[in-house]
């Protein structure tokens, strides 16, 4: 039997925590399918597709990994994914309540589908996509914590340059100068 976890997020963005959890989720199972919950009643930074793309190209590097949306409850998902297993990243102690609640929430809707914890890597135990938006918000270094393309697209965002100048304010800085 194939064995398939879903691994289910907002996602926006990936980061290299994300892509950590995909690889060590791959040595439990044949497929992965990495699934961005579309909420409505929650506007994210980056537009589905754009998710999608970010995690395309972080995830071109593995085979067996699929990206796929969802809405509506994850066990469901997990049902008609027939997949046995709903994978989920633990960091620090934070995570824990709320993925314990979660998990045990998942586990009273279907009893079928098991939640795997793994946890990231040391190197990205302080890392989520909420504080990687902050910091990149201000110009902040995000070096090495996202996908190339990710960056790129924060630093877009923001108005950021990879050099850490903000485009927008220097424009205005400019026009001020300039008496414009
Ligand atoms: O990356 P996130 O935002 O921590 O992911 C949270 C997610 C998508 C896994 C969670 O909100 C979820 O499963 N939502 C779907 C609705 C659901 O099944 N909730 C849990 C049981 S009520």
């Amino acid at each position: 039997m194939k064995r398939i976890a879903i691994y289910p997020g907002s996602f926006d963005p990936v980061t290299n925590g994300h892509l950590d959890i995909v690889e060590r989720g791959l040595k439990l199972f044949d497929t992965i399918i990495v699934a961005i919950l579309q909420n409505p009643g929650k506007k994210g930074l980056f537009s589905i597709d754009e998710r999608i793309e970010m995690l395309e190209a972080g995830l071109k590097k593995f085979s067996n990994v699929e990206i796929d949306t969802f809405d509506g409850l994850t066990v469901e998902y997990a049902k008609r994914k027939r997949a046995q297993g709903i994978l989920r990243g633990l960091r620090a102690m934070s995570d824990f309540e709320y993925e314990f609640q979660m998990a045990l929430m998942n586990r009273k809707l279907n009893r079928e589908v098991q939640t795997i914890f793994l946890m990231t890597g040391l190197r990205w135990i302080y890392t989520s996509s909420s504080i990687i938006k902050e910091a990149a918000q201000f110009g902040g270094n995000i070096n090495g914590m996202v996908p190339a393309l990710v960056q790129r697209k924060l630093q877009d965002k923001f108005g950021f340059t990879s050099t850490g100048t903000n485009v927008k304010t220097s424009r205005k800085n400019k026009a001020k100068k300039a008496g414009k």
